[in-house]
């Protein structure tokens, strides 16, 4: 058994607890952001309420667990490999290591376009066991425990049940690193787009994943991802009975950045796909 709680609160109800307030504050922000910036491109945005959100459950997660390593989005300096770097050091640091997305889905939230989350993962010695996403606009929380399901507000999430990529709907991502990640990525929309009935691109990689969880889209594919991307939504499909893999079907660990999550019964179809257009990137 993993001795995973510390304190007077579970790392779940944390998780949860951290998400909602973060959520509702970012919600109540729409519209009255205050500062704007760019980082590895222009189309790669940050606000100052990626900002706020991310100190905030910052703040919650260590008033319980003060020992706890903490790997957030916005303290890590832009850029893939600044990221990946900083995911070895956390690792390093603790045995528990939280992984957050403050906002997933800037774009849409300084666009007002509603969909966007708040995603929160814990990993104990590299493997995430808890994976929360909390979708303010339609207050769904999505809560996964590795080896105990998933829910959304209690009810179990279950994948779906298509077993032909031409009867699945898939989401897909336009990534912002315009220079590697999206040059393949439409290499695989391309394809993807003759042979699946329709794709769907709505900007947060946490959000598709859950609705992969829940069955509302059969799969989701995406080249250039971050750790506190997927982590969360990882662990739902796979608690939901779906897989996780890289592009090329390894199984997922939080070091994947090239990110192939579905129901699992088109799992292997979609690999192939993305082998023939060669849009599994590196
Ligand atoms: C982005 C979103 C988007 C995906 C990008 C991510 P952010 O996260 O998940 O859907 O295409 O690759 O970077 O920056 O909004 O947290
Ligand atoms: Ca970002
Ligand atoms: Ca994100
Ligand atoms: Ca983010």
């Amino acid at each position: 058994k993993i001795p995973y709680v510390v304190g007077s609160k579970s790392p779940t109800a944390v998780a949860i607890n951290s998400a909602s307030k973060a959520g509702e504050w970012i919600k109540s922000r729409l519209g009255l952001i205050k500062e704007i910036n760019t980082k590895c491109s222009p189309q790669d945005l940050v606000t100052d309420v990626d900002k706020g959100a991310e100190l905030m459950i910052r703040k919650l997660i260590l008033t319980h667990f003060p020992d706890h390593a903490i790997l957030g989005e916005e303290s890590v300096d832009p850029g893939a490999e600044a990221s990946a770097n900083a995911l070895t050091e956390a690792k390093k640091e603790a045995e528990y290591l939280w992984i957050i997305d403050p906002i997933d889905g800037t774009t849409n939230f300084v666009q007002g376009y509603p969909f966007f989350c708040v995603s929160i993962a814990l990993a104990y010695r590299g493997e995430v066991i808890i994976g929360v996403i909390y979708d303010p606009i339609r207050d769904e929380m999505f809560v996964a425990e590795k080896g105990k399901g998933a829910y959304v507000h209690g009810n179990p999430t279950r994948v779906s049940r298509d077993d032909k990529l031409a009867d699945s709907v898939l989401a897909v991502g336009f990534n912002p690193d315009r220079e590697v990640a999206l040059p393949v990525n439409m290499k695989g929309i391309t394809a993807l787009s003759d042979r699946t009935r329709s794709l769907r691109a709505a900007g947060s990689a946490a959000l598709h994943l859950a609705y992969v969880a829940a069955g509302r889209l059969s799969g989701y594919y995406e080249v250039g991802l971050n750790a506190w991307d997927i982590a969360a939504g990882a662990l739902l499909v796979k608690e939901s009975g779906g897989i996780v893999t890289d592009t090329v079907g390894n199984p997922y660990d939080i070091g994947v950045r090239r990110l192939v999550a579905t129901n699992g019964k088109i799992h292997q179809e979609l690999l192939d796909v993305l082998k023939t257009a060669e849009a599994t990137g590196v």
